[in-house]
């Protein structure tokens, strides 16, 4: 059995999706079958659309997602029917050195970057063609069928919207801050890209009390976006960057975060921060671009470069967390949503983001 799911479909190559119906099969064992609620539109998936990264083809795009489990395979056991769940784009094997150890977010057993199915699977085609989802998500589709590890459980008062954001920008902000860098209250921090994810850290750097708060964005849009969020200083770039962040800083910030992942910004990311401080890579640069940095005066003046990805999350303890900050009042994600709209008008959004604008577009079903 299978259902047809209107979905955007990638074809490698294109920079615009198609529309059109892909067939979802029936859950196997250890997987669920999700009704989408909202799934985000990312950066990362224009990284797609623009041919930085070679995936697999044609691919249902879309890997921050939230909905309701309409059926489940056998032997799934964490969730059930009619339970809302936030879809993680890296599904934990559970098995291996890295997973038994707490650090599945370096899961060595995962295939979500072969955008199959633990089996090797896709449970989508389109006109008898075997088609992928995005990260083992494609969340841009009515419907999706994702392995049990990656559909976490999450309260029903938690919006769609809010929790598919959850999902990814907010939980690689949030992560990169907390799990990452390791940020404490009355330190300073800049953070290179206001967009979705840059929004992000921002929002986690003013929840664990960072001050001063720096963003740096080319849009006067983002960066007041970024006041509202806790940012007390915004800058547009400019060749003295370094030295405008020293002065408010007394010397050089406690910790730089990239999110835009440009190779200029991540070799500039260093000069932002003072001796002993932590520069991270967030933002993911397309394939193939490799940084130079002067290894000398790094280690001279004690810094680290670290990279993150996806926050270093955890999905089954940090999805609950957020969702839970998020009730509390404390993570203001909705502030995050600059547009709601419907899956037919995903083309205009990445068209936006090029453009450098709009927080955060979200589509909802
Ligand atoms: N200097 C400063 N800001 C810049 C520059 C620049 N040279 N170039 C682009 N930006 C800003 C854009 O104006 C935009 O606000 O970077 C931001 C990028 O945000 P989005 O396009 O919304 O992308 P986002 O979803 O936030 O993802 C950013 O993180 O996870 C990764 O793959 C993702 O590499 C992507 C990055
Ligand atoms: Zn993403």
């Amino acid at each position: 059995m299978s259902r047809p799911s209107r979905a955007a479909v990638h074809r490698s190559g294109a920079r615009e999706l198609d529309l059109t119906v892909v067939e979802v099969a029936d859950p196997a064992p250890g997987t669920v079958l999700v009704r989408m609620g909202a799934s985000g539109v990312c950066g990362s998936d224009r990284h797609v659309l623009d041919g930085d990264w070679t995936l697999p083809s044609p691919t249902v795009m879309g890997h921050e997602g939230a909905g309701t489990v309409e059926a489940i395979g056998d032997g799934v056991t964490d969730v059930g029917v009619g339970d809302h769940v936030i879809l993680s784009w890296f599904y934990p094997c559970r098995r291996c050195t890295a997973c038994l150890s707490g650090r599945s977010y370096v899961c060595m057993g995962s295939r979500s970057e072969e955008c199959v199915l633990p089996d090797g699977s896709s449970p989508l085609t389109l006109d008898g063609e075997r088609v992928f989802p995005y990260l083992t998500v494609g969340s841009m589709s009515e419907y999706a069928v994702v392995p049990e590890a990656g559909a976490i459980l999450i309260p029903r008062e938690v919006p769609f919207d809010v929790a598919s954001l959850i999902g990814c920008s907010i939980a690689t902000g949030f992560g990169a801050v907390v799990n990452d860098a390791g940020v404490e209250a009355g330190t300073s921090a800049v953070v290179v890209g206001a967009g979705g994810v840059g929004l992000s850290i921002i929002m986690a750097l003013q929840l664990v009390g960072a001050n001063p708060i720096i963003a740096v964005d080319l849009s006067e849009e983002k960066l007041e976006a970024a006041r509202a969020l806790g940012a007390t200083h915004t800058l547009t770039p400019s060749a003295d960057l370094a030295e405008r962040i020293a002065a408010i800083t007394q010397g050089g910030a406690a910790y730089a975060f990239e999110a835009i992942g440009r190779v200029q910004t991540i070799e500039s990311l260093p000069s932002l921060i003072a001796g002993g401080g932590k520069a991270v890579i967030v933002g993911l640069p397309p394939e193939d671009s490799p940084v130079s940095i002067d290894a000398l005066a790094l280690a001279e003046s004690g810094k680290s470069l670290i990279g993150s990805n996806y926050g270093s999350t955890v999905p089954g303890r940090d999805f609950p967390r957020l969702a839970a900050l998020y009730l509390a009042g404390r993570l203001p994600v909705d502030q995050l949503i600059s547009h709601r709209i419907g899956l037919d008008d995903v083309n205009e959004a990445f068209a936006a983001m090029r453009r450098g604008e709009r927080a955060r577009s979200v589509i909802i079903f």
